[in-house]
């Protein structure tokens, strides 16, 4: 097969969610369907979030929180899909956010009963720095849920999107009769706890047509011939541009639960995605039917075997072919080096890979090679964007309790901060440790892994920043004075930025009225000067 071949036969995608919303259900219903995985019901017993994805880690065990990424692979028509899984927790969201810049789509999982919750909004708001393209599955119609109406408003109200239904509801919770396919002109009829997966589509390509008569209650039928003429009148033609430009999501209505518009959102995630798009260096846009190999590390994770030390960095191929025992130049160390067990994922699986094209996620064995956001290259001094760090939301002082492993605690920070566990902040003198968080368990989840992994015990002590901001400007005298003034509240990132620790909104507004140079970016990654 051609490369292009290899490309176009890709889709690479993630499925994102608020907790709760069905994220893992929709999950395991697709890997059903491209018989990744052979029992249904996995998720009822919590068996997917277990081997899939919760056994890296002796910590997740005790908590049975899904803290790593992993990537599923299935072919399904001719396809080969690449499932980029996320942390359902939201103190995990940084993974979340750094997996989506390694994606070309993603699936955003609504539940129509508590409709747009506040985690969807933060995964959007990602998904459009980036613009990727979205198509949103509204679950649990099985459920009385919102009007569809009003969940499409709040959609586009709350996450600053235009939608475009593909599916339309017939009814909901126990009256829930199915949907009718606007795309396809199909009526899907909905059957609680179905045990086949695939959807019994009828083909009813005139919805006014007396052939639908006898399928539903005349009320349903009628109310159904509203809502279709309504939306067909009310919304343009499904634009597929707009939506492969992430400014138009399309929406489907069904119950992952009961594998019900499972197989309908499949198929045309299938049809209408993307497959490996251009990727931008700081240097180029890359094209990903370039011969020659590049790619970026998005994640690095630790102990998957808990067996072995080694870490494993998951690396997105984003042009040419990726060769086992090659010599690929990592740029940032300006160093070659070269894979003798590149592997792909399954479950708990580690399948060893000979080779892979755009749009894979391999793993690659790092002996402290690899932070997050490196690149390798067949030569060419390339440094993809788009792995930027966000603020974090919760800052505590690291306290070394015992002066004898002091080695071990910073060689443990250091490394558990490059695989992006936690964000750590340098302030100088004294070398005090910061380090930043989304969530508390982070917090727990280091201190467990400073203990088992490398012998060190700490502490930590609450700190009263709110957000940091990395700080520029292009006046160097007057960014001196603001380096000075503001010493207390500056500290150093890993890539030695500095960074400005507010206390306040009100803070940040001062230092702004002081220093109008200076520029504030919640958000790691901008155009340096
Ligand atoms: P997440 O990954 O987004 O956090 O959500 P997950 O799939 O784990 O689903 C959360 C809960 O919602 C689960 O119930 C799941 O069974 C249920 N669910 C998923 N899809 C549907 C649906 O279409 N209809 C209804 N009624 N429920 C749905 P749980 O009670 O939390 O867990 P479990 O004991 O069922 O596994």
């Amino acid at each position: 097969m051609s490369l292009i071949e290899e490309i176009e036969k890709r889709k690479t995608f993630a499925i994102i969610s608020h907790p709760d919303a069905g994220k893992t259900t929709l999950t395991e219903k697709l890997l059903l369907f491209g018989g990744a995985i052979q029992v249904a019901g996995a998720v009822k017993s919590n068996k997917i979030k277990k081997s899939s994805t919760s056994d890296f880690m002796e910590i997740e065990k005790q908590r049975g929180i899904s803290v790593a990424t992993s990537v599923m692979t299935f072919e399904y028509m001719g396809k080969r899909v690449n499932i980029l899984d996320t942390p359902g927790h939201k103190d995990f969201a940084e993974d979340t956010y750094r997996t989506l810049t390694a994606v070309d789509s993603v699936i955003l999982v609504v539940d129509s009963v508590k409709g747009v919750e506040e985690q969807t909004e933060r995964l959007m708001a990602v998904c459009r720095m980036r613009n990727t393209p979205v198509i949103i599955f509204i679950n649990k119609l099985d459920r009385e849920g919102r009007d569809p109406y009003d969940l499409l408003e709040e959609i586009e109200k709350k996450l600053s999107i235009s939608t475009r239904p593909l599916s339309w509801p017939i009814n909901q919770g126990s009256d829930f009769k199915g949907v009718y396919n606007l795309y396809r002109k199909q009526l899907n009829l909905f059957e609680s706890s179905k045990q086949t997966l695939t959807d019994q589509m009828l083909n009813i390509q005139d919805i006014d047509s007396s052939e639908i008569d006898g399928l539903l209650p005349a009320k349903d039928v009628k109310k159904l011939r509203e809502d279709v003429n309504l939306i067909e009148g009310l919304y343009e033609p499904f634009d597929l541009d707009l939506y492969r430009s992430g400014l138009l999501a399309p929406v489907f209505f069904g119950s992952a639960v009961n594998n019900f518009g499972v197989q309908e959102v499949l198929e045309t995630f299938l049809e209408i995605a993307p497959s490996p798009l251009p990727r931008l260096a700081g240097e180029r846009l890359v094209q990903p039917e370039e011969e020659k190999l590049s790619g970026f590390v998005f994640k690095i994770h630790a102990n998957l075997d808990p067996n072995h030390r080694d870490r494993i960095a998951f690396f997105r191929i984003c042009s040419g072919k990726f060769e086992r025992n090659k010599f690929y130049a990592h740029t940032r160390l300006q160093k070659n080096l070269r894979f003798a067990n590149p592997t792909t994922f399954m479950a708990n699986e580690k399948i060893l890979t000979s080779e892979a094209y755009p749009g894979d996620v391999i793993g690659l064995y790092d002996s402290g090679n690899f932070k997050i956001g490196d690149t390798l290259t067949e030569g060419e001094n390339l440094q993809f964007k788009g792995i930027p760090s966000f603020s974090p939301e919760i800052f505590k002082e690291l306290e070394n309790r015992d002066p004898m492993k002091t080695k071990q605690l910073e060689k443990g920070i250091r490394q558990l901060s490059e695989e992006g566990v936690a964000q750590l902040f340098i302030q100088n003198p004294g070398n005090r440790k910061i380090v930043g968080t989304v969530g508390d368990l982070q917090f727990e989840v280091i201190k467990f892994r400073l203990e088992h992994e490398y012998g060190a015990k700490c502490t930590f002590s609450p700190l009263r920043y709110y957000k940091a901001f990395w700080v520029t400007s292009d006046n160097k005298v007057e960014f001196q004075q603001f380096l000075q003034r503001k010493a207390h509240a500056i500290a150093y990132d890993k890539d030695e930025h500095p960074v400005f620790l507010a206390e306040s909104e009100w803070n940040v507004t001062l230092s702004k009225n002081d220093f109008p140079s200076v520029q504030f970016h919640t958000i790691s990654e901008y155009e340096r000067t």
